[in-house]
């Protein structure tokens, strides 16, 4: 039972439309109508500006490290769930937010989440690297998907080199391929020479 719930909680953290609601609450604006009309960080700093885009990439971020931890809460110690699915499970919120129509966002903030609660170093490679690959290509959407490669490979080493982390692997590929799936838009902009670049880097 404890699982059941557990599980439940986890997708409806994911589901917290963090864009939709700091839009519609402090702007009064439903970003689904701007920009790229997604509910993510990129398209609040592309609509509504840095402040609101930093708060809603934190919260995104946050909703995976919450889910993840949920184990760790007293009323569920006595699970023994891999952190891991509920990261996953509030990831799948994200997509698919109940708070929303299930239309949500990339995948890629709340990923961010999960690893930084059960792999933080990972989470800090994740966020170099996000700079690094942005300076280089100016587009939020192809380091994305980038950041899901360096990702996989940088879990495919440690399990070579340190620890053997099966069950991080696994997530790792699925994490990826659902930011691969949710970015087909952007790789069809990308393709046309259409997707929009950042000015700011
Ligand atoms: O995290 C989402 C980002 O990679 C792309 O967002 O709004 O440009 O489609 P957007």
């Amino acid at each position: 039972m404890n699982t059941v719930i557990l599980i439940l909680f986890a997708y409806l953290i994911g589901s917290i439309p963090s864009a939709l609601w700091i839009g519609k609450l402090f702007y009064k604006i439903d970003i689904r109508e701007h920009g790229s009309g997604n509910l993510g960080g990129t398209n609040t700093f592309r609509t509504l500006g840095v402040k609101a885009g930093l708060i809603v990439s934190i919260m995104d971020i946050l909703k995976g490290t919450a889910a993840t931890l949920l184990p760790l809460l007293p009323f569920f110690a006595a699970t023994d769930i891999n952190p891991l699915i509920l990261g996953v499970v509030a990831v799948i919120g994200h997509m698919y937010p109940i708070f929303a129509n299930f239309k949500g966002g990339k995948a890629v903030a709340t990923s961010g989440g999960v690893l930084l609660a059960y792999h933080w170093p990972i989470f800090i490679l994740m966020l170099l690297s996000f700079f690094v690959v942005l300076k280089l290509s100016k587009m939020v959407s192809f380091t994305s998907m980038v950041l899901g490669v360096i990702a996989l490979v940088y879990t495919i080493l440690y399990n070579i080199f340190f620890v053997k982390d099966i069950p991080l692997l696994v997530v790792i590929l699925l994490l990826s391929s659902f930011i691969l799936y949710r970015h087909r838009s952007n790789i069809a902009r990308i393709k046309a020479g259409t997707e929009p670049k950042v000015k700011w880097l």
